[in-house]
């Protein structure tokens, strides 16, 4: 949990990351969702010496579907939206329906294409869809930008034809590919394999490229774009939308975007730095720091300190603002009992930077607290229910629970289930607990 230090900057366009990768070479890592780099850094595997954030970045969050057909998604969709986006699930089911059984919904919270695809885990759902269905990436480096199919692109486990530099920010599949799959209620993917249709699993077999080489350049046709007959397919026209939450100003997160950029603006006309204090250095035009000042709202109260970029949100509130309820089980995303809510949404806290999440709000179980100091509904139920022994789980599982309780429809015993499945208990079992989140549904008459 105590990983070494490193220094942190905000990027604040794709261009501002490249150069930043340029500049400290192997000892820079970016991060997007940190649900594939963080457990790594938890663990020791990884040690940058400088974070590179690219997770807030205004561009890359979009998911279109042009008049042709092809599905474009920004690198920064993360799984549950892209799972969620009835465009995407319209044009192309395969992958929301790949991005629906990542990990749990935590992961899916935060996770974004971009990294999944750049990480390559062997395990991984989305890259082996995109090779399936012939996918390209748009791949920068700042000064150029190329075309790369996920073929070309994916060379080995963990391998990647990613320069040091370049960074993808987005992917383009053909609504017609697909696999002949069946999908869980009835949706068939199977469109246009036999019939020659542009999307094929092996559109551009080349040989083994290195370093982005293999790709195609910018200008050059994307895989399968000769089309094809129509078979039947359906089209989704001019579909775009765009993700709700940053764009949307009368969401917390959507003024935290707005006055992010506000400033930036004012202040510098390159990405502005990050944080102020000490052990920062220059690159070039800007500044990385090892410590910045985080405001966070805190179950209503509002916390500033300078620390350490390094800290994960769950260090950040036990050790600099003394909100311990959160607890620390894994360090890997894994058992849940760290999970607050970001703005609403469940995160793992010990895998989400603290200074990923500046200006958000957040949630933890002594957030459901009446104002009086006495139990809240939830956690009534929880201890009519007996759904806690030790304890140690209880905070995230509220937490979890809370969140699905925010649902317009009540959820059946089994969607309960499948909604806690990322929240671990060893010793109380989940039938009681199962029955606390019932009970506290029913108690507000759903
Ligand atoms: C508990 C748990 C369960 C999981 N289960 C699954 C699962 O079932 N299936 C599955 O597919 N995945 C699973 N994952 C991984 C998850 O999907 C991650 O979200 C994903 O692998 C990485 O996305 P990220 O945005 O979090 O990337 P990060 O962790 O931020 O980054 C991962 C890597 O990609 C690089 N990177 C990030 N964005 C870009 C970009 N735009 N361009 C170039 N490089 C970039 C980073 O430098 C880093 O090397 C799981 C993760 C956890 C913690
Ligand atoms: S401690 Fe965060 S998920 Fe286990
Ligand atoms: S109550 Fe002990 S781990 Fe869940």
């Amino acid at each position: 949990m105590f990983t070494r230090p490193f220094r942190y900057e905000r990027a604040g366009q794709y261009t501002h990351a490249c150069e930043l990768l340029r500049t400290h070479g192997d000892d820079a890592k970016v991060i997007a969702g940190g649900q594939s780099l963080l457990p790594m850094i938890n663990l020791g595997l990884v040690q940058p010496e400088v974070v590179v954030d690219i997770s807030r970045l205004p561009e890359g969050r979009n998911i279109t579907v042009d008049a042709d057909g092809y599905l474009t998604l920004g690198a920064l969709v993360t799984h549950a939206r892209l799972a969620a986006d009835a465009c995407a699930r319209a044009a192309q089911p395969l992958l929301p329906e790949a991005a629906s059984l990542i990990g749990n919904s935590r992961v899916r919270n935060r996770g974004t294409l971009g990294g999944s695809l750049a990480h390559a885990d062997p395990a991984a759902e989305l890259p082996l869809v995109m090779v399936a269905l012939g996918a390209t990436y748009e791949v920068t480096s700042g000064h150029a930008s190329r075309s790369v199919g996920a073929e070309d692109f994916h060379l080995g486990f963990f391998t990647t034809s990613l320069d040091a530099d370049e960074l993808i920010v987005s992917v383009r599949a053909s609504a017609r590919a697909g696999l002949g799959l069946e999908l869980p209620g009835g949706v068939t993917t199977g469109r246009g394999l036999r019939d020659g249709v542009g999307g094929s699993p092996h559109p551009q077999r080349r040989g083994p490229g290195r370093g982005g080489t293999g790709g195609r350049r910018r200008g050059e046709r994307p895989a399968g774009a000769a089309g094809g007959r129509g078979v039947g397919s359906h089209r989704v026209r001019g579909c775009r939308h765009r993700e709700p939450d940053r764009s949307d100003p009368s969401h917390p997160a959507g003024q935290r975007y707005e006055r992010d950029r506000t400033v930036q603006a004012a202040a510098h006309p390159r990405p502005r730095h990050q944080g102020a204090g000490r052990g920062g250095g220059t690159i070039g035009t800007s500044r990385v720091s090892e410590s910045v000042t985080i405001t966070l709202v805190v179950n209503g109260h509002r916390f500033t300190r300078a620390a350490g970029a390094h800290l994960t949100l769950l260090r950040w509130l036990r050790d600099e603002a003394a909100v311990t309820d959160p607890k620390y089980g894994c360090g890997e995303g894994v058992c849940g009992a760290c999970t607050v809510l970001v703005d609403g949404e469940p995160v793992s806290s010990c895998i989400v930077l603290a200074a990923q999440v500046d200006g958000a709000e957040i949630t933890t179980a002594a957030g459901l607290l009446e104002r009086d100091g006495s139990l809240g509904p939830l956690q009534r139920a929880f201890h009519q229910c007996h759904a806690a022994q030790c304890g140690f789980c209880t905070p995230g599982m509220l937490m979890a629970a809370a969140a699905l309780l925010r649902a317009e429809e009540p959820r059946s015993r089994d969607e309960i289930r499948a909604e806690l499945h990322g929240n671990l208990c060893r010793c109380t079992g989940y039938g009681p607990i199962v029955d606390a989140v019932e009970a506290a549904q029913r108690e507000r008459g759903r």
